[in-house]
């Protein structure tokens, strides 16, 4: 095979119902998919990514009817979600269905469930005629790829196939909720807004799993470094007098006022979608030599600002 291993879509199809993982694209980020059921196939999955099993996956499905098929005692609340924001980057957890294997869950009684919004990775699920589970397609702890060239670079050498659908629309992860109690929680925020989930089933409450660089964790030892470039970057207030190492680069938001010229602006327009879908590869971007320090511009926390907000304090280091 050569490496990167391109491929179309119905090759990807016949390599996912054969067993193989493949790189497929979707509306928020690049998934490595392999089928949801087979769990030599899952193992595969953890094994190219470095991700431990306790981290579970998501599952991938074509149509709403096939919620059915892997989860089961859905609340009434999930269906609506469903009609209202499927396709598209939201992610429901939900009591799994005894065939959904333990090491797509990690051994918990949930599934989460996502139906794509990108036809491509709807074509790939049709085609290969099984459920997908599919983590981001990085390596354990690295930014997530929003480019099929990002995939090449970090997995390339290591999956059965990589299909290229373009740059990620959205550019952060799905939006995940849980309905494991009364009142749903967001366990992490997307594109899909708690404003625009409240404005259809009512409450939910956002799990804050993030502390603010510079502040006490709020719960030590679970602070989560996932999406870290390998360059420090540093999101929050600069103490006072603290001075920056040289080959500092800016990543700039709107237009923000600061003494460090912008290497790159994720929006001059201070645009929340657009900065969204600038983030990751931006990150990828200024992720080289000799840049020695990342320092972002703060972004509103509000709509989708929450995502990135989400992303930016689990990306930056936590003291300087
Ligand atoms: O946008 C996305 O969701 C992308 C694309 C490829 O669909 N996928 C993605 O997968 O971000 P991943 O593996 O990078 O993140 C999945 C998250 C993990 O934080 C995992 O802990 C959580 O989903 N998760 C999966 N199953 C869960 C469950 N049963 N209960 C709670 N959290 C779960
Ligand atoms: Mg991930």
């Amino acid at each position: 095979m050569s490496y990167p291993p391109w491929t179309s879509v119905s090759e990807a199809a016949a390599l996912l119902a054969s067993g193989h993982i493949v790189a497929i694209p979707t509306e928020t980020v690049y998934g490595l998919a392999g089928n949801a059921l087979d769990p030599l196939a899952l193992a595969k999955i953890f094994a190219a990514k470095g991700r431990p099993v306790f981290d579970p996956l998501i599952v991938h499905i074509a149509d709403i009817n096939s919620l059915d098929n892997v989860a089961q005692d859905i609340p009434e609340a999930a269906y609506t979600l469903a009609r209202t924001f499927w396709p598209g980057p939201l992610t429901m957890v939900l009591p799994k269905k005894p065939c959904i294997p333990d090491l797509a869950t990690s051994g918990l009684s949930t599934v989460a469930v996502r139906l794509p919004q990108h036809p491509i990775a709807q074509d790939i699920i049709r085609q290969a005629e099984v459920p997908l589970a599919a983590p981001s397609a990085n390596l354990f702890k690295h930014v997530s790829p929003t480019t099929a060239e990002h995939v090449a670079d970090q997995l390339g050498s290591k999956i059965d196939g990589i299909v290229d659908g373009g740059p990620c629309s959205v550019g952060v992860e799905s939006t995940i909720i849980s309905f494991q109690n009364e009142i749903p929680v967001i366990l992490r925020p997307g594109a899909i807004t708690p404003l625009m989930i409240e404005s259809v089933i009512g409450k939910v409450i956002l799990k804050n799993s993030t502390s603010n660089p510079g502040e006490a964790m709020l719960s030590p030892g679970t602070m989560d470094t996932h999406y870290q470039p390998h360059i420090p970057l540093y999101y929050g207030d600069l103490p006072k007098g603290y001075v920056l190492p040289s080959n500092t680069v800016r990543l700039a938001f709107g237009n923000t006022v600061s003494n460090i010229p912008a290497s790159l602006n994720l929006s001059e327009t201070g645009n929340l979608t657009e900065a969204t879908a600038n983030l990751y590869a931006f990150m990828h971007k200024l992720d080289v030599e000799p840049n020695r320090f990342i320092l972002v511009d703060p972004i509103p926390n509000e709509g989708l600002g929450i995502a990135l907000n989400d992303r930016l304090k689990r990306a930056s280091i936590k003291r300087l």
